[in-house]
């Protein structure tokens, strides 16, 4: 029987339950209401807007040491973090590359907070529906049933993930009892010139170093060129390296080219080198009827990284990587320890799902994926990634009609890379005004759009990953690129100052 403690007064025992559960509950109501207005009403505010002084200096506050009314603290929340958001739930949000978020994976990690399990494993419904999250997303890209995986942070986790089961089992020895130094061979890794920096960090983690991962050139679609690739192996081979892993991008950060999966399968195939596919932004594609051609053989790969909060609109964090081998990507992190031990029934006799990534503790991340996925169904989110692709198509003409717009480079899925052009304008004026562009459109809450340089040539970069867009919104942020690039190009005509010195901070 429970014990039950009648008389609490008696005890001076503290908790941090609400003290009246009603005025909890009232307050609450108010914050879900405020947070359903803000989202319907999200399109009719600034996509982003420049803290003020006074706001930032809320959180250079000392220690709260006594207690504030949670209602203070909601107002200030409400003042300071809603108020000033990174903008990416907005319609025109198109920088860098993010999800736009939704609300039923909001509720669904409010609820995950309230039941507030660990997802570290043991034997309760949270545990099974992660598992289930993480066949699902099996499924979506084909990979067999009896792959294993497992949800991480984002994309860098589950490449980190995926390359570390590649280094040890490639290495020839027990990398993880005699550590990367007791590898004769070094170890070889190849991705296109195109990888996402996460990559990088992956090989300096691992204890290969960033010079064993081989940046090789990328064709004009922005895609690995294969036979530079072969021709890098084999001088490798002959150079006593040991090629070890082709790390494939299925949609690369800057240009959303997707590598030929089929050709890497064959050449990994061939060459003895495990296959990985970071697929963050683009393995995905598989789930939408027009466009998973695009992705063609990623279910052959022997590990794959992807990203629910990138196109499933998972609220940040939410990535997953799988591994075909299951036993190996087990055998590369699990450590059976004294104080977790599995029991024969019990809390722990569940799966203990700390065995397959680096965390012990692990956050409920698969609820907020599982609900999304039950009230829409999947065909819809595999729809709304075909419309993205449309809405790409759409930009892109919109810019070739411009004739002071250009295409920097060719748009592949969702990611147009784009540039304004005065005839006269050098390299250094076009990067100078296109700069100010971007930071105009964010300063007047219009747009975010963000730069990269491909191939040598500096662009501003609309990547569409939102639900919420519309083609209006990409006729809006044409027309205000160039009212923009023409305001500038204005004022340095009047200012008789040369362009690429226009802008530079003082
Ligand atoms: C191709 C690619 N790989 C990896 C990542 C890293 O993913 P995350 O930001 O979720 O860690 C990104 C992020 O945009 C990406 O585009």
């Amino acid at each position: 029987m429970p014990v039950r403690e009648d008389d609490a007064s008696a005890f001076a025992e503290e908790t941090l339950d609400p003290a009246n559960w009603s005025e909890a509950l009232a307050l609450s109501h108010r914050i879900v209401e405020d947070a359903v207005a803000y989202l319907r009403d999200v399109r009719d505010r600034p996509v982003w807007q420049a803290m003020p002084d006074g706001a930032r200096a809320r959180f250079f506050t000392p220690l709260p040491r006594t207690p504030e009314p949670l209602a203070d603290v909601y107002r200030t929340i409400a003042e300071t973090v809603m108020r000033y958001p990174m903008g990416n739930i907005h319609p025109r949000f198109w920088a860098w590359y993010m999800g736009s978020s939704n609300f039923t994976g909001a509720l669904g990690d409010f609820l995950a907070a309230v039941q507030g399990s660990n997802l570290g494993g043991g034997d309760h419904a949270a545990t099974l529906m992660d598992q289930q999250v993480v066949n699902w997303c099996k499924e979506m890209i084909g990979f067999p049933a009896a792959a294993s995986g497992t949800l991480v942070s984002g994309g860098s986790m589950a490449n980190m993930i995926g390359l570390t089961v590649a280094r040890n089992k490639k290495s020839g020895v027990d990398v993880r009892e005699r550590g990367v130094a007791a590898i004769e061979m070094p170890l070889r890794f190849y991705g296109s010139d195109q990888l996402h920096g996460c990559h990088r960090k992956a090989m300096e983690a691992l204890g290969l170093g960033n010079r064993a991962l081989r940046r090789i050139p990328s064709d004009g679609g922005l895609r690995i060129d294969i036979r530079a690739l072969g021709k890098a192996i084999a001088e490798d081979r002959a150079a006593g390296f040991q090629p070890a892993c082709v790390i494939a991008s299925a949609g690369t950060v800057n240009t959303g080219a997707i590598d030929d999966l089929v050709a890497l399968r064959a050449l990994a195939a061939q060459e003895d080198l495990w296959l990985h596919v970071d697929g963050c932004i683009g393995a995905l594609l598989a789930i939408a009827p027009e466009n998973a051609y695009r992705v063609a053989g990623i279910e052959t790969a022997d590990s794959v990284a992807l990203d629910p909060h990138k196109w499933l609109h998972a609220p940040f964090e939410a990535g997953c990587a799988l591994v075909r081998d299951a036993i190996a990507h087990r055998g590369a992190f699990a450590a059976e320890e004294e104080y977790l031990k599995t029991s024969a029934r019990g809390l722990a006799s569940g799966v203990w799902l700390h065995e397959y990534g680096l965390q012990t503790s692990r956050g409920y991340k698969a609820l907020k994926i599982w609900m999304a996925l039950k009230e829409h169904g999947i065909e819809k989110f595999g729809r709304l990634i075909d419309q993205n692709i449309a809405q790409a198509r759409y930009l892109t003409d919109l810019i070739k009609a411009e004739p002071i717009l250009e295409l920097v480079a060719p748009t592949n899925i969702n990611i147009v890379c784009f540039r304004y052009r005065p005839a006269d304008a050098d390299r250094v004026a076009l990067e100078a005004i296109n700069s100010e562009i971007m930071l105009r459109l964010q300063d007047e809450g219009i747009a975010a759009v963000s730069d990269t340089t491909v191939h040598g040539e500096h662009c501003l970069r609309a990547a569409i990953n939102n639900h919420r867009t519309r083609r209006s919104d990409l006729e809006l942020l044409v027309r205000e690129t160039i009212r923009l690039g023409d305001d500038i190009a204005r004022e340095g005509e009047a200012a008789q100052v040369p362009v690429q010195n226009r802008f530079r901070a003082p």
